[in-house]
């Protein structure tokens, strides 16, 4: 890289939803991004894969190609940014850039997810480095705070709302009384939700994101496969409104813990968030983290976790940092090649508040067999709601106090056997413990 130019100059890789956003916003913020780096930002080529697609914008001056080696091999770029998406072959061009010494950054939390510490390696070997803020959150600084802003505290826990998707169905369900499939099907004719939209809805689109936090809090190294997630796919509208009068709002979120020395716990699932909590005011399409540090306490990040413009901004702030960094010449403060060795506990071992609702025969002594399953497994009831339904069966809604997964998997199971239990419709982990 070289040091006494007054340009960054930079390779994209991808001109869809958000390399369109980086060029709105260089373009419309080009003084301020000026004032703020001393150095112009020079979009030099764009790789794309079909050159027949007609484009919005006036690319004059860019060079438009679909070979990538005209990003990769030109000595002249010193920044290369991935914003195309999925594993391959984007794995293989931040690879390559990387080891053609060239900074890179994106917005691909797949490719970070699984490679990120092969990509740290090879980026120290070559002097570089390779930034990854739009990755989770989108346009909110997340990994910039918890890599800077955070940067004196022990981070204890953090809690995230990653997934704009998925929090915009649980909102519109909530408000509007409206059936999962139902606000689905909304969401996908506005554009909020994916046509096929499983990554999302399974909790693996945020189990990623879970991955790269752990990195840059916890500087642990795991991928999706090590850790537990669950989505929102079996979150019924009765559920949310049981939620609402055991006084919780379910969110789909994200959770890292330490729990003591060298452990950790790190997972995903629909949770029930108390009322008064903020991560419970956090509506529609929007994300946060809460994060509790050691010196500062609690703390929440919040903001649009996609689109087009937020998250072109976390691109753009990188490349800047970037700019920043070369002029220090050794400061890379991302690198994160030194993964400690915690112990990743298994969620079986850990312990949570349930509720549950379960559908059950309307007759005498149900309840009494239902407790008797919980006393067994040292499960105890908090609150409980009966209620008849219309067709023979009564609802039994509970939530307990505190309990070990492993407890409550074994109570399960033992009430799914019950002759009188028909079905259980919901499990739910409930709050935070912090
Ligand atoms: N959209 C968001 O709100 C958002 C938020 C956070 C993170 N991200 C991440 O940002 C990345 C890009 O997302 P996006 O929504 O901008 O995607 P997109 O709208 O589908 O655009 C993808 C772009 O990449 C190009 N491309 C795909 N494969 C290519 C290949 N093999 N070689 C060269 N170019 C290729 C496409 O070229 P053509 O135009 O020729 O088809 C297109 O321009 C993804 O990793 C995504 O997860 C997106």
């Amino acid at each position: 890289m070289s040091m006494h130019k007054d340009t960054l100059c930079i390779g994209i890789f991808g001109l869809g939803t958000v390399g369109s956003g980086i060029l709105s916003i260089l373009s419309q913020n080009e003084e301020v991004i000026f004032q703020r780096l001393g150095k112009r930002v020079y979009v030099k080529t764009i790789c794309i894969r079909d050159l027949s697609k007609r484009r919005l914008f006036n690319l004059e001056g860019v060079r438009v190609t679909d070979d990538p080696s005209v990003i990769l091999n030109d000595p002249e770029i010193d920044i290369v940014v991935e914003v195309m998406g999925g594993e391959n072959p984007a794995f293989s061009y931040i690879k390559a850039a990387l080891e053609n010494k060239k900074y890179v950054v994106t917005a691909n939390k797949e490719v970070i997810s699984k490679h990120k510490q092969l990509f740290f390696e090879c980026a120290k070997q070559n002097g570089v480095d390779v930034y990854f803020e739009a990755s989770v959150g989108g346009g909110i600084p997340i990994i910039r705070s918890l890599k800077v802003g955070y940067a004196a505290n022990k981070i204890q826990s953090f809690f995230g709302i990653l997934n704009g998707t998925t929090n915009y169905i649980l909102t519109k369900m909530d408000e509007e009384k409206q059936a999962f499939e139902s606000v689905l099907a909304e969401a996908q004719a506005l554009g909020f939700a994916e046509l096929d939209p499983t990554m999302d809805v399974s909790g693996m689109d945020v189990a990623y994101k879970l991955t790269i936090l752990a990195a840059a809090a916890f500087k642990i190294n795991v991928g999706i496969d090590d850790i537990f997630y669950e989505g929102i796919e079996n979150i019924h509208l009765e559920d949310i409104l049981y939620a609402r009068q055991f006084g919780y709002v379910i969110k789909l979120l994200a959770i890292g813990k330490r729990l003591s020395d060298q452990k950790v716990c790190l997972k995903v699932h629909p949770t029930m968030v108390p009322i008064g909590h903020p991560l419970a005011a956090v509506r529609n399409e929007f994300n946060a983290l809460f994060v509790n540090g050691n010196a500062l306490g609690e703390s929440m990040l919040y903001g649009k976790g996609a689109g087009s413009l937020p998250t072109a901004s976390a691109v753009v702030a990188d490349i800047i940092d970037i700019g920043f960094d070369t002029a220090l010449q050794n400061s890379r403060r991302n690198l994160e090649i030194e993964f400690l060795q915690e112990n990743l506990v298994p969620v079986d071992q850990l312990s949570s508040k349930f509720y549950l609702r379960l559908s059950v025969a309307d007759m005498v002594g149900v309840l009494e067999k239902v407790t008797a399953v919980f006393g067994r497994h040292k499960v105890s009831v908090a609150n409980l709601i009966q209620r008849e339904n219309d067709r023979g069966l009564a609802e039994l809604v509970i939530v307990t106090h505190e309990v070990a997964e492993s407890n409550m998997n074994h109570a399960l199971g033992e009430l799914r056997n019950l002759f009188e239990v028909q079905s259980i419709q919901a499990v739910i982990r409930v709050g935070l413990d912090e």
